[in-house]
């Protein structure tokens, strides 16, 4: 996988990934970075990206002629020219696991990081294809959210996790959110690892893990369970659970 990220904090987005599980990613060349810095591809002597926005109002808006050349320029670095361009926007469709798993199919990504007020609609129109927001509030520019993409898409890319299996098996591969993890010590400050963790029979432990992952999901993204694949004995344990609160709680 090649990123390609159009710019103007390229420091911010290259010492952001160069660290951790991305930053040995990177070394091992499973995924590449290439960052374009728009202010380069501004012909003003001041190199100005910004203008004041036509009818007015609060803010600056960046320049269509920079970005447009910058993108060509991401362009002209890919064998065929041709990849997906996907603008940073609140304005955007929200970021979820399975669009991750779409573009984690693509050999090259383009991303394009706005600021200021945002930039001018006719350069949008001619080179975005995918217009993504990482959620419903407002950021101070794309980089961030950028960073936030590449990191959900590179743990998808065969050899970037350590281990394999990790990748589909946690929150929201399966709609499900993960179960609760433990390690050494036996007991901290009073308490306990729960038992069942301890007895080394697999199918018990299967089966907290799995309740236990139902009853989270339930209590904090009930939503989720919608989309889950339930099995009879997930469906059991989850009216028990209703059941129970029903009894201790009749009015909620
Ligand atoms: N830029 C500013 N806010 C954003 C958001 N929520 N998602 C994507 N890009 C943004």
């Amino acid at each position: 996988m090649n990123y390609h990220v159009l710019t103007l904090f390229p420091d911010m987005i290259v010492s952001g990934l160069h660290t951790s599980i991305l930053g040995r990613a990177l070394e091992k060349g499973l995924i590449s970075l290439d960052t374009i810095d728009i202010r380069d591809y501004s012909m003003n002597r001041h190199r100005r990206v910004d203008d004041y926005p036509y009818g007015g109002g609060a803010g600056m808006v960046m320049a269509p002629g920079p970005v447009y050349r910058a993108c060509e320029a991401a362009k002209a670095r890919i064998p065929d020219g041709n990849a997906r361009v996907i603008y940073l926007t609140p304005q955007g469709t929200v970021f979820r696991q399975d669009m991750a798993r779409e573009f984690a199919k693509e050999k090259h990504l383009i991303f394009l990081c706005g600021h200021y007020e945002g930039i001018d609609e006719r350069v949008l129109s001619r080179v975005v294809t995918d217009y993504v927001s990482i959620g419903d509030y407002v950021l101070t520019g794309g980089e961030l959210p950028v960073m936030v993409m590449i990191d959900v898409i590179s743990r998808l890319i065969p050899g970037v996790l350590g281990n394999e299996a990790s990748a589909d098996s946690e929150s929201f591969e399966n709609s499900l959110l993960e179960y609760p993890q433990y390690t050494r010590p036996e007991e901290f400050m009073g308490e306990k690892v729960p038992g069942v963790l301890l007895s080394g029979h697999h199918a018990n432990i299967e089966r907290w893990r799995r309740n236990q992952s139902l009853l989270r999901t339930l209590q904090v993204r009930p939503d989720l369970l919608k989309k889950a694949r339930l099995d009879k004995k997930d469906l059991e344990f989850l009216r028990q659970v209703l059941q129970s609160k029903e009894e201790t709680e009749p009015n909620s």
